[in-house]
């Protein structure tokens, strides 16, 4: 197999805001407890996270973190999570059968984040409460001092206001599994007079509106217009949700996984430009795909085998996928998807980050490893800067049982006007058969390859685990030439590769 395709800086989609590099801490599971929290842990800080996670997070290059759910947040009451600790109640977590302490608050993760160096994205409770509720933590957080709620925050431990910018106005609101799911009336009706409400209180707010929980669901396409027909002018994003998994053993059509996400986007931002003409509104809606990855959806039912009312336990082993070189190279080509659509994407969220579906697993008292799923999201994140670009690849095609005829190669290039650096992503989605690509950079000038990382396995369903925590990683391609303005890459099957150029 062969494969061709040229870079150049003229064809651009859209600059790459930082945002889409960004990821998700649900209170579920051992995420954050036994997770980046545990104050056992020999390499725990005063506060109690643990330092050897804090520095993997900072390695993957994590812009923004989603908090504090997910479905756990259509419970929650935010002023359980602050004041001192030891006043703090115990509370039922009813989206995961869980007994949430608040040990950890909004505090205590903002002080996280900061030594992260991540931005704190939050989301509002639409599910059991309502707008005042949204405008007390809106005043909490944001407002610097002089008012009941900001002085409050003053007196447990944070004189400056958290200042944040990015807030979910709820989480999934379609899904009949949320709490307080309502209808996609009821929802637009109470989306757009709280993002009014939180907007008087603070116009610097960004607001993401529920968009559908899958593109699956019954009510998608109308659910987004319904929702928008009310929010237009009120919020800035509209939020979309993807997983994918390998079903049945067909890794082919799973190795396509982003030809959906693909459609999924265009069919968001194309139902949001219908609104927007039926608004006469002269502002494009934005995309925030708050939550993407690959998951074994089976792995869900185990919140249903917690049963009894007196025996929720405290951080269960939940969602704790174990992801393959082959889940890597979907992650991969997944976020070839987001760049590739760099003008709507303008903010996404890889859920999650740690042990719940996350590339970073921990034991109590013991390692911290990286997933599979680790390596393209952190090259990624590290080698696409600047704008993206399109790439038209002539490429052989192959069919899968679930989406037809695809591409057998996927590109994706990035180029930094600044720094003059370009990148190419580039996965091979054959199960069988090498692929020689050859990249044509002559309109990047004299360019070198900086670097070159492959991640692929003779066996595609190797991973990392406690007991082989290196067992998978990234690899130079076998053959990275580059001569007279050509890029030759030997893609083998089942593969994701990051060239970067300059
Ligand atoms: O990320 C896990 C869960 O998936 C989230 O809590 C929810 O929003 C989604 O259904």
């Amino acid at each position: 197999h062969s494969a061709r395709l040229t870079i150049d800086p003229r064809f651009r989609v859209g600059s790459i805001d930082r945002r889409v590099f960004g990821s998700f801490v649900e209170h579920l599971g051992r995420c954050v407890y036994d997770g980046i929290y545990e104050p056992t842990h020999p390499t725990a800080d005063e506060e109690g996270f643990r330092t050897d996670v804090l520095d993997l997070v900072r390695e993957l290059g994590v812009s923004t973190v989603r908090y504090p759910g997910g479905n756990f947040v259509s419970g929650f009451r935010w002023e359980d999570s602050v004041g001192p600790r030891e006043e703090r109640p115990r509370r039922l977590d009813l989206a995961w059968h869980s007994t949430e302490t608040n040990e950890v608050g909004l505090h205590e993760f903002a002080r996280w984040l900061e030594r992260a160096s991540s931005e704190l994205m939050l989301a509002v409770n639409l599910g059991t409460r309502g707008t005042q509720e949204a405008l007390d933590l809106l005043e909490y957080c944001n407002v610097t001092s002089g008012t009941a709620l900001s002085d409050l925050r003053g007196e447990h431990g944070s004189k400056q206001a958290f200042g944040v910018r990015m807030w979910c106005l709820g989480n999934e609101m379609d899904g009949p599994w949320q709490l307080g799911h309502r209808s996609a009336d009821d929802y637009g009706k109470l989306a757009s007079q709280t993002a009014k409400a939180m907007r008087q209180l603070d116009p610097e707010v960004e607001l993401v509106v529920c968009g559908s929980s899958s593109a699956a669901m019954p009510t998608f396409g109308e659910w987004e217009r319904v929702v928008l027909e009310h929010t237009y002018e009120d919020v800035d994003y509209i939020s979309c949700h993807a997983y994918y998994e390998e079903r049945d053993g067909d890794l082919a059509s799973f190795l396509a996984s982003s030809v959906d996400m693909d459609r999924f986007i265009r069919t968001v931002a194309a139902t949001a430009d219908h609104v927007k003409a039926l608004t006469r509104s002269e502002k494009t809606l934005a995309i925030s795909f708050d939550e993407w990855n690959v998951w074994y959806l089976d792995h869900f039912r185990s919140v249903e085998q917690i049963t009894g009312i007196d025996t929720w336990p405290v951080a269960p082993r939940l969602l704790e996928n174990v992801y393959t070189v082959a889940d890597a190279v979907v992650v991969g080509s997944l976020m070839m998807s987001l760049l590739r659509h760099a003008d709507r994407v303008r903010a996404a969220s890889l859920a999650q980050l740690v042990n719940v579906i996350a590339p970073i697993m921990t034991e109590p008292g013991g390692p911290v490893w990286r997933q599979t799923t680790y390596f393209p999201f952190a090259l990624t994140s590290r080698l696409a800067r600047g704008v993206a670009l399109q790439v038209p690849v002539e490429t052989t095609r192959h069919r899968t049982a679930t989406y037809g005829e695809v591409d057998t190669v996927d590109a994706l290039a990035t180029h930094d006007a600044e720094t003059g650096q370009g990148a190419v992503f580039l996965v091979n989605r054959s199960t069988t058969e090498s692929c020689s690509v050859e990249v044509d950079v002559r309109s990047l000038g004299a360019v070198a390859v900086l670097e070159a990382h492959q991640l692929h396995d003779a066996d595609p369903h190797a991973r990392n685990t406690l007991e082989q925590p290196e067992r998978v990683t990234t690899a130079a391609p076998r053959v990275v030439d580059l001569v007279d303005g050509v890029l030759t890459v030997e893609l083998p099957p089942v593969s994701w590769t990051a060239v970067s150029l300059g």
